[in-house]
């Protein structure tokens, strides 16, 4: 066995953390850091905030899962919190953001085929884009770096230059189903999307029958200092994938879609 037993996907600082306050971090040699990284956008509480810890180690002690074959109380109620705060209607949790950008596609996807346009499949992105590292979401990044050696690449999103909303209007066909950007680029560089760029993208969807997705898996949360960062801009998606920090930690993501996006999702697909 060479190096450590972990496949060598990540390029790790010699530093192991043994437990965290709020801001910082102290590693097993008692030195003390203050954390700028947050897990990647991820802690959002800080580490070991004991509202949290108490809810988790709570719920732990009670019940761990069940499956979704039966009611969830609380699955519900935070269901009906998202619902509450956001354009949503309907949620669909997963356990990362990949699995929530997967569960936008495959929405929009189903949308367009249950009402009527089954030729309706691909998706717009924008260049500098990171939706996840599942083989759907690697295609819809498009970014050569993460698609490299994994085979064909899945079909059917069609990348346009970053805030180039001409180009996204002109690569619009018959075939399209949705376009799927995020309102501030996180990895691409923290780029906010100009309010305007995404009116006239709410725009072209509505005049194109497409579906409008966000993809708010860094960039929301509180993380602009509002809950969602499209809230700046006043415009609403059809679906938005988000993760990361509505876990704090807690390895979760969830799909929010209205109840006419969510309308090719029925039991058993
Ligand atoms: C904008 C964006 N979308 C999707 C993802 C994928 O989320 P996860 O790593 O939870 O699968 C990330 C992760 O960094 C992200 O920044």
């Amino acid at each position: 066995m060479s190096g450590s037993a972990l496949y060598e996907t990540f390029a790790r600082a010699p530093l192991a953390f043994d437990r965290g306050e709020g801001t910082w971090l102290v590693t097993d040699k008692g030195e003390r850091y203050l954390d700028f990284a947050g897990g990647i956008a991820v802690n959002s509480l800080g580490h070991s905030h004991p509202h949290l810890v108490a809810a988790l180690t709570g719920q732990a002690a009670k019940l761990w899962h069940v499956s979704n074959l039966y009611e969830i109380p609380e699955q519900r109620r935070l269901g009906e919190r998202l619902v509450d705060a956001t354009f949503a209607d309907k949620v669909f949790f997963t356990n990362s953001g990949a699995e929530a950008l997967e569960c936008a596609i495959k929405s929009a996807r189903r949308y367009q085929f249950v009402k009527g346009h089954p030729e309706r499949f691909r998706i717009i992105t924008f260049e500098g884009a990171f939706h996840g590292r599942t083989l759907a979401t690697i295609a819809a990044g498009g970014q050569y770096k993460y698609l490299e050696g994994f085979g064909p690449k899945v079909e059917g999103f069609d990348q346009v230059a970053f805030d180039d909303i001409d180009a996204a209007e002109k690569a619009i066909t018959p075939e399209t189903a949705a376009i799927l950007i995020e309102p501030v680029q996180g990895e691409g560089g923290i780029r906010p999307v100009p309010t305007q760029s995404l009116k006239r993208i709410r725009q072209l969807c509505d005049r194109h029958g497409l579906l409008l997705i966000f993809d708010e898996v860094l960039c929301g949360i509180g993380r602009t200092g509002k809950l969602f960062a499209h809230e700046w801009a006043g415009v609403t998606p059809d679906l938005m994938a988000i993760a990361k920090g509505i876990g704090g930690g807690f390895p979760m993501g969830a799909c929010l879609a209205t109840d006419d996006a969510a309308a090719g999702m029925t039991a058993g697909v």
